[in-house]
């Protein structure tokens, strides 16, 4: 936990109604200037008000015409102003001018670096207010329940794009030469969701089918980049409209790609800010994968205009309600836009299976969880309020229904329209549309931390065969847990007759339940958990995971089945309750497999152990037994894109010569390397989809001409996600000088600091690597952590350099340096961490032997 400092929320005696803000940025000097009329309501006898600020001087303050005194507090981060009077009850006027900085922090108003078509190094100035920020741009009542108008004006130079989140209302010349820029005035709104851009853009613009102007905002010369996410947008507004049943409120909303950017995206209302990748698709130079993720990305800042902005959590501990739900509805809108992607396949691999992960773990926490200080805000943007939440309302949507869904969602929406809600207001509206206990059933998965594992046996007693369900909670680490976790958990059952529709359904709310099978018919498996909509493993007695098998390998069990299946026995495994090897084996089964994602998570299972034995002399038996079970699959789909294929077809593609290539299959080697020779060359240039796989296999194969090629690639390029590409691969070099100077490469001028975090992710996948990246983190952790002040990107670094070791020594050592060095933000994960070592020490020295002599005897 972070350091926790008595932390309290301000006293609202006098609260905001509207913000009438001037801010003029100096895009050389890197200041600002600002002042704000703010329209407030003495609701109580106070001399004083209190707001927040940060890393702002106030030169004078105002309330009506009585000037007060000013006393600022760093750590509180509030501006306290003492009248001499008592302020009138009823409404008033505090006036406040101001000055900051345009700081390079990638919070608050902050400056963003880039180059114009013509080769000049130019900044534009970009807001990123959520959790905690707006405070740094403007002295504010900055709770997400202070809601208020904002009436916004910026002045900025004549020839830069001003945008805000509403329309420019007016524009007119100043004194000085600039431009002064009216927006039309919000809905009353939360301060977070406030945002300013001035830079210069180019932009393509369509409107949706109700008439919403939607522009995409590129770089200069970019703009047709911005056509997909365009397409994207003009989709889903209208979808949103019809699923909630209320339409988007604003006249107009922007999308736009900022350079430098700390997260993904942030869902300002009207102008929503993305990382350059999250947003622009280049025809020729995009994957399949990263198309997709615009797409998702997309949908999950617009799906916030309505579930965040329009109604936003009443405190940070809610924070799980718009971004669980958003993280849900993003693929109920990427489906509907793109059903080829079969999304709801990849949500297994990508969320659910993470946020069991993480939750399995003693330091994690439920997803509602008190937060105060800015520093455990932060922190609670992890798997939990996103993954396992989104995990959690699919498996409610799935119980309830979608009708029932939809009644409650549009209930809900309407009632806490431009108010603010707690986690418990969502749950009474849908149990009113359904009919169903929610509040009940789902505060066993929102206030306890963790999830079940079910135990599931059947048993044949006089001839009639029944099942047998135990719930306990699931612990990474096998151990069965001491405290009296239990949940109420929604169960669908299936068997061979029907793989798709559950013969059985219920709500398990004991410890253990016995089922009748006698409606199944003789010699049917019956399976837990169809379409893994469940947040919880199941632990099969062996006698039914044995029948499962068969349908696993003729592929009869739906694909997220068998994505399910051995992820749960992978994860079983891991935590010492079933062998390794019996997951190597059913592995097995998979070998004729034909879907993407199911590959996809089974590959990553498989990396866990790839893991641990690169620390004993079986690494090379593992690197044959991966060729040898991707061999069938890898000849299936070969190197050349067929003609109506899916993007499906592709990312399988390129998944399965990835792990052949770093498996170093010979003939793949070799292609990779010519195909990226003729790259290089310009005589053929690599099909978007296959370049990771190319690059990887590349540097990690080939020699140092290779990866100075591949360094020309990062330099000529001027997309951010190729640069990206290369930068994720660039630390598969395996001499100990060319890894430290990747990684000083990482931190160099060339790299923007968001992009550095994925160029350390990439050195830290050997055993070199990892311990050379913790040595650099160390030895440069002043400059780190100036770099990554910014909460989420210090905890990713932090978490990448050092969850993967294998061996427990490095615990205390660890240990010892943030001690030391202090990293708040990621106190959390650096407890996560320690506990990941220890379950891949275990793991190392339980199973070792075993596999070894498996993968040495395995003729797969
Ligand atoms: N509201 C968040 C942005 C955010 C993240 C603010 C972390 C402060 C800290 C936004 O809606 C979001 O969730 N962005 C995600 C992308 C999303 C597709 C999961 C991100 O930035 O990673
Ligand atoms: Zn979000």
């Amino acid at each position: 936990m972070a350091e926790k400092k008595e932390f309290q929320r301000l006293p609202l005696k006098v609260v905001p109604s509207n913000y009438n803000v001037t801010l003029t940025p100096d895009l050389t000097a890197f200041t600002f200037t600002g002042s704000e009329t703010i329209t407030v309501e003495v609701k109580e006898k106070t001399r004083v008000i209190a707001i927040n600020s940060a890393d702002i001087e106030i030169q004078s303050v105002k309330f009506n015409d009585m000037t007060g005194e000013i006393k600022m507090d760093s750590d509180t981060e509030t501006a306290t102003f003492t009248f001499p009077d008592m302020l009138p009850l009823g409404q008033g006027t505090l006036s406040l001018v101001f000055t900051g900085c345009l700081n390079d922090k990638l919070k608050g108003f902050y400056r963003s670096k880039y180059t114009t078509p013509a080769g000049e190094e130019r900044h534009g100035a970009v807001t990123q207010f959520e959790a905690t920020d707006a405070r740094r741009a403007l002295p504010c009542w900055d709770e997400p329940a202070c809601k208020a108008t904002f009436d916004v004006t910026l002045v900025v130079p004549k020839n830069r794009v001003a945008l805000s989140n509403m329309p420019v209302i007016s524009e007119c010349k100043t004194e000085s030469g600039l431009r002064s820029v009216s927006f039309a005035r919000t809905p009353i709104m939360s301060t977070y969701l406030l945002a300013f851009v001035v830079g210069e853009y180019d932009f393509v613009e369509g409107r949706d089918s109700d008439g919403v102007l939607i522009r995409v905002y590129t770089p200069l010369g970019k703009a047709e980049q911005g056509t997909f996410a365009l397409e994207v947008a003009k989709k889903t507004l209208p979808f949103y409209k019809e699923y909630f049943g209320v339409a988007y409120t604003l006249p107009k909303i922007d999308l736009i790609g900022i350079a430098d950017f700390a997260i993904g995206a942030m869902e300002n209302w009207g102008l929503v800010t993305y990382r350059e990748r999250c947003l622009l698709v280049d025809p020729e130079n995009s994957s399949s994968v990263s198309k997709q993720y615009v797409a998702l990305i997309v949908g999950h800042e617009l799906a916030h205009q309505w579930f965040g902005n329009l109604v936003t959590m009443e405190w940070w501990t809610h924070l799980w309600l718009k971004e669980g739900f958003a993280s849900f509805i993003e693929y109920l809108c990427v489906d509907h836009c793109f059903p080829e992607f079969d999304i709801w396949t990849q949500f297994v691999n990508q969320d659910l299976s993470q946020a069991l992960d993480l939750d399995a773990l003693n330091n994690s926490h439920p997803i509602e969880v008190p937060v105060g200080h800015p520093a455990e805000v932060d922190e609670i943007f992890d798997a939990i309020s996103y993954n396992k939440g989104a995990s959690v309302i699919r498996m409610l949507h799935s119980w309830i229904g979608d009708e029932a869904f939809r009644k409650g969602l549009n209930q809900y929406l309407s009632k806490f329209a431009y108010k603010n809600a707690f986690t418990e207001d969502l749950w009474d509206s849908l149990a009113e549309a359904s009919g169903k206990p929610v509040r009940e059933v789902l505060s066993t998965w929102t206030s306890q931390m963790g999830f079940p594992v079910l135990q599931v046996s059947e048993t044949l007693e006089d001839g009639h065969r029944a099942l047998t369900i135990t719930q306990s909670k699931f612990c990474a680490d096998g151990k069965s847990s001491e405290s009296d976790f239990q949940w109420m958990v929604p169960i669908d059952i299936t068997c061979a007759t029907n793989p798709l529709k559950p013969f059985y359904s219920t709500v398990l709310s004991s410890k253990s339940s016995t089922i009748s099978l006698d409606g199944v018919k003789a010699g049917d498996w019956v399976k837990l958990n169809p379409g893994t909509i469940g947040v919880y493993r199941v632990h099969y007695s062996s006698t039914m995971l044995d029948s499962l098998i068969p349908a696993v390998s003729n592929m009869s069990l739906p694909a997220r089945d068998r994505l399910g299946l051995q992820n749960d026995l992978f994860a079983l495994a891991k935590a010492g309750l079933s062998s390794s090897v019996d997951v190597l084996k059913v592995a097995e089964a998979y070998k004729s497999e034909n879907n993407y994602t199911v590959w996809s998570d089974l590959a990553s299972n498989l990396s866990t152990i790839s893991l641990i034995m690169q620390y004993t002399d079986c690494s090379p038996l593992m690197d044959s037994y991966n060729i040898k079970l991707f061999s069938d699959v890898a000849a299936r789909v070969g190197w050349e894109k067929k003609q109506g294929e899916s993007p499906l077809d592709a990312m399988l593609r390129a998944l399965v010569l990835s792990m052949l290539g770093h498996s170093g299959h010979t003939d793949t080697v070799q292609e990779a390397m010519s195909r990226f020779e003729q790259h290089i060359s310009g005589e053929k240039s690599l099909d978007a989809d296959l370049r990771s796989a190319v690059y990887g296999t590349v540097v990690k194969k080939g020699d140092k001409s290779h990866f100075d090629n591949l360094m020309k690639v990062y330099e000529t390029s001027e997309l951010s996600e190729e640069k990206v590409r290369v930068l994720r691969v660039l630390g598969y070099v395996k001499d100990e000088q060319q890894i430290n100077n990747v990684l000083q490469f990482a931190i160099s001028d060339k790299v923007r600091s968001q992009d550095a975090v994925s160029c350390f992710a990439g050195v830290a996948t050997s055993v070199l690597g990892r311990q050379l990246t913790w040595e650099f983190v160390q030895a440069n952790w002043k400059k780190l952590s100036i770099m990554f002040e910014k909460g989420s990107l210090q905890a990713r670094l932090v978490k990448i350099s050092i969850q993967d070791f294998v061996n427990r020594s490095i615990i205390p050592e660890i240990k010892e340096f943030f001690k030391k060095n202090p990293a708040p933000a990621a106190s959390r994960v650096i407890q996560q961490s320690f506990e990941n070592i220890e379950l891949n020490a275990a793991m190392l020295e339980r199973d070792r032997e075993a596999i070894k002599s498996y993968l040495t005897k395995t003729d797969l």
